[in-house]
């Protein structure tokens, strides 16, 4: 069912929110959260040298053992999702693709199960060219094949790639897949990069995209540093007229990993980062190492009432309404009416600095009083207020203020 739902936004943006039809699988209702290994792990396959940070069956057992143990899979994290350079060089005889004997003894079909054991989810990576990014084999023909195995093997997310592939065909190789899997029978997440190889090229289309995949990446990997964290929100507030519609539930923008827990981020920039990806309702999906990671990154993303933005059930995505000096607001409409704001301090010198909370476009729903209630940086009840307050908002700098408000009627 199309359904078209115009809200304006007329202080310097004009999103006209048109829900089209999401990929029918039934999955991604919300956007998912897990963990994959990229930005941590990459493609470390010398397990000799370095056994316990390898892309190996190991790593991933672990990684599921820790979710359970320390309160990740009750947070809601539940994909367990590997990434490129887990297979071997070569599929099998009957052109089948297989992990790497070495790294995966038991194969990935154990391995789907013990992390389903573990009430999980296994994700994995192939790529729509004929290789994958770092040069192991891809699906390119073999699509069919591919996913049937996928099934076979009990897995839960496809991560698919669009390395190596003539930009003409990345539309059909993408929507290839989908049917491929869909032909399978079994439910798997579908997380598309197609519109990040496209865009050098052409607009993408979006609404086939959200048409054929449950997820799709539109800018460049994320890093463990600020730049990149910024650069992404960046990307996104430039060009969210054009992606933020096709955002709902089954199919959602996919900024890249949470790069919280660490090494690049100050707390002030991994609370940014987890504000945004909350009002950019995100997939929140980790990069880091779960075994080691401090408990104030922890207690950050296992927040869970940032988690509640994030996972709101009205599913719209959220976008920049102002840039004021060095403050940027980010709103995102919640469930029963309330919205939630996103105050960044852009300066990165100095101290805090305080916003009064008036000059938030959303404050103008509340036209009689507002309960007011900080998330972050601290969970703090700011009371009913009226529209005339002088109620002000003190951000660190490279830091956030993630608040929720809700008109209260007289
Ligand atoms: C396959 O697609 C059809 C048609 O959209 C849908 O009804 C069905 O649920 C899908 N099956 C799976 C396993 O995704
Ligand atoms: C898509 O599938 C069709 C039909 O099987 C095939 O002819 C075509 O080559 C495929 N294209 C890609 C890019 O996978
Ligand atoms: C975009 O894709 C949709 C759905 O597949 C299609 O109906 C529409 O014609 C496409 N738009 C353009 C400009 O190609
Ligand atoms: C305001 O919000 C706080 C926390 O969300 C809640 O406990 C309180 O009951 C709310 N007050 C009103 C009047 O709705």
């Amino acid at each position: 069912m199309n359904k078209l739902a115009c809200v304006c936004v007329c202080v310097c943006v004009c999103v006209c929110v048109h829900v089209v039809k999401a990929l029918n699988n039934g999955l991604a209702l919300k956007p998912i959260m897990g963990w994959l290994h990229w930005m941590r792990f990459m493609c470390n396959v010398d397990c000799d040298a370095d056994p316990d940070n390898c892309i190996s069956e190991r790593l991933f057992m672990q990684m599921a053992d820790v979710m359970v143990k320390e309160g990740w899979r009750d947070a809601g994290y539940e994909y367990v999702c590997i990434d490129d350079c887990w297979s071997s060089h070569h599929r099998d005889a009957s052109g089948r693709l297989q992990a790497d004997p070495k790294r995966f003894p038991g194969g990935i079909k154990k391995l789907a199960d013990y992390v389903h054991s573990k009430g999980l989810k296994l994700g994995i990576y192939s790529d729509v060219g004929a290789e994958t990014c770092a040069g192991y084999p891809g699906s390119l023909g073999y699509n069919k094949k591919d996913a049937q195995t996928f099934a076979d093997w009990g897995v839960d997310l496809l991560k698919f790639d669009g390395c190596n592939m003539k930009w003409t065909l990345l539309a059909e190789g993408y929507m290839n897949m989908s049917k491929a899997l869909n032909a399978t029978g079994s439910r798997i997440v579908y997380s598309c990069e197609w519109p990040l190889y496209e865009w050098d090229f052409q607009k993408p289309n979006y609404t086939a995209i959200r048409e054929t995949c449950n997820q799709w990446r539109n800018y460049a990997d994320v890093y463990d540093s600020w730049n990149s964290v910024k650069s992404i929100a960046e990307w996104t507030a430039l060009h969210q007229d054009f992606v933020v519609p096709s955002a709902g539930p089954g199919g959602w923008n996919d900024p890249d990993m949470l790069v919280i827990g660490n090494f690049g981020l100050s707390h002030d920039q991994q609370e940014s980062q987890m504000a945004l990806w909350a009002l950019m309702a995100a997939p929140l999906i980790m990069s880091n190492d779960l075994r080691t990671m401090c408990q104030r990154s922890k207690a950050l993303l296992q927040n869970r009432r940032v988690i509640d933005i994030n996972q709101d059930p009205l599913g719209r995505q959220g976008y920049r309404t102002a840039t004021l000096g060095s403050f940027e607001v980010w709103e995102r409409p919640l469930s029963n009416n309330f919205l939630a704001i996103a105050v960044r301090n852009m300066q990165e010198i100095g101290g805090p600095q305080k916003l009064p909370i008036m000059k938030v476009h959303g404050w103008r729903m509340c036209d009689s009083l507002c309960n007011v209630t900080q998330i972050l940086p601290q969970y703090k009840e700011l009371g009913v207020q009226r529209q005339q307050t002088n109620l002000a908002i003190t951000v660190n700098p490279s830091g956030v203020a993630l608040l929720t408000i809700q008109p209260i009627l007289d």
